[in-house]
């Protein structure tokens, strides 16, 4: 078991340049199942969701090799089971994103259910429905999806809830239905426009993405593609609230600004400076944050992946913010283990009151889900002394080496391997 090591309090300068989106790559990859040719994708992070969604790939009969240039060949897939098994889906939800492209061009599936996660219990009802709609007959037994259907059939459905991945499920499956499928109120988060690119590259007819509603005309085959994976704006997010609480002055090379906005209308009222420029965006941090209340939407509104990163953010400012989660219901994990950092965080049902600035020091913590572990390294950048953060294998499901990227713009940041647990 990893550990590391933070002993907080440096200016941070210098630049650090942003990888590929590890939830634009994920259902990507998934996508290349809906093709007997090849898909190369590029720009790919190097993080451990990427590697159990090509595990999950190469069970299911692909051929998967490289990592930042990932190949992808399905030509092999429908001649063993076709199954996302429970050990699989257990470690990584993303996991389901197989079951419509799978349904779409074999029949039939079989997908462990997810069950309930540390931020949530995140149910999968509407991409069920979502695909009950195109014309899947489903089973539910021993804990797990069974999903049948001779040929899907366009149809026109409205999501209850918006939902990213259920949007991307369904219209996977819809690209290769026969006829036209319109679906309403889906996501329109950048990774779901990525996705919808990708899959008219591959021959798809899908118009709407990025708006509430889409439009998609299905086709009979789709083709092997090459594709550079997008910067990833979480990522990007997490290093540009690094910047604001260091006093820093960091170049983030590549930031997907466009995808942003939200982001930086929020640190630039806490009183940092973001610049656009020909490379990325820099973002300078001030003397004095102010305090900043935020409520997590779905995209364009602001990220619940960026919610605890900025609750450190608001940790640091003079004065009281207030953040309400919308999204998920228990996304609150990082709290008591900013608490014993040494915040003034209270939180009732989804709203947290947040008093600043923290005198953090540093302390054992404990990491939890992916984005509290990143809220985890933000609060150990600030806090007097030394911060040892355990249970990082949570940090490397999103974060490509953290730990050099930070170090390279000044912070004394270390991984050590054999932590206790
Ligand atoms: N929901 C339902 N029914 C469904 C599907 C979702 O009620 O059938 C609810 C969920 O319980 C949740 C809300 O809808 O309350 C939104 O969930 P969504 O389906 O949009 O989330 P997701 O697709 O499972 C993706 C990202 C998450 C990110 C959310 C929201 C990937 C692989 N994951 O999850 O990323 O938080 O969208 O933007 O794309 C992360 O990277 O740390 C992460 C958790």
């Amino acid at each position: 078991m990893d550990k590391i090591v933070i002993h907080g309090g440096q200016r941070l300068r210098g630049e650090i340049r942003i990888l590929g989106a590890k939830n634009a790559a994920l259902p990507i990859q998934c996508a290349a199942l809906l093709t007997a040719g090849t898909t190369t994708l590029r720009h790919v992070p190097r993080l451990s969701d990427v590697k159990t969604m090509s595990e999950l790939l190469a069970g299911l009969g692909c051929v998967v090799t490289g990592d930042r240039t990932l190949v992808i060949d399905a030509a092999g897939v429908g001649a063993g089971p076709l199954e996302a098994p429970y050990e699989l889906v257990k470690t990584m939800r993303a996991s389901v994103t197989v079951m419509g492209p799978l349904l779409a061009r074999y029949g039939r599936c079989r997908v462990s259910l997810p069950g309930g996660c540390a931020i949530g219990a995140r149910p999968i009802d509407q991409h069920l429905r979502g695909l009950e709609a195109l014309g899947a007959k489903i089973k539910l037994a021993h804990g797990y999806v069974e999903l049948k259907a001779k040929r899907l059939r366009g149809a026109s459905f409205t999501f209850d809830v918006i939902t990213v991945g259920g949007t991307q499920n369904v219209m996977m499956a819809a690209a290769l239905a026969k006829g036209t499928t319109r679906l309403e109120n889906v996501a329109r988060e950048p990774e779901v426009q990525e996705l919808a690119l990708v899959l008219n590259k591959m021959g798809a007819k899908i118009h709407g993405a990025g708006t509430s509603a889409m439009e998609i005309e299905g086709v009979d085959v789709l083709h092997g593609i090459d594709h550079a994976i997008l910067p990833d704006r979480i990522e990007a997010g997490t290093f540009m609230v690094a910047a604001a609480i260091c006093g820093g002055d960091v170049l983030l090379e590549h930031a997907p600004v466009d995808h942003l906005h939200a982001v930086i209308a929020k640190l630039e009222e806490a009183g940092a400076r973001c610049i656009v420029e020909p490379r990325g965006l820099r973002v300078q941090g001030p003397e004095a944050l102010r305090p900043i209340d935020i409520v997590t939407r779905a995209h364009p509104g602001f990220p619940t992946d960026m919610q605890a990163q900025m609750m450190v953010l608001a940790t640091c400012a003079h004065g009281q913010s207030i953040l309400t989660e919308t999204i998920f219901e228990n996304r609150f994990m990082h709290v008591p283990e900013l608490v014993r950092l040494g915040a003034d965080i209270h939180v009732n049902g989804n709203v947290a009151i947040i008093k600043g600035p923290a005198k953090y020091s540093g302390t054992t913590v404990m990491a939890t889900d992916l984005r509290a572990s990143a809220s985890l390294v933000l609060a150990g950048l600030v806090a007097e002394g030394k911060t040892e953060i355990r249970r990082v294998y949570h940090l490397d499901r999103g974060y490509e080496t953290i730990e050099k990227r930070l170090r390279q713009v000044g912070a004394k940041i270390r991984r050590f391997h054999g932590a206790p647990n």
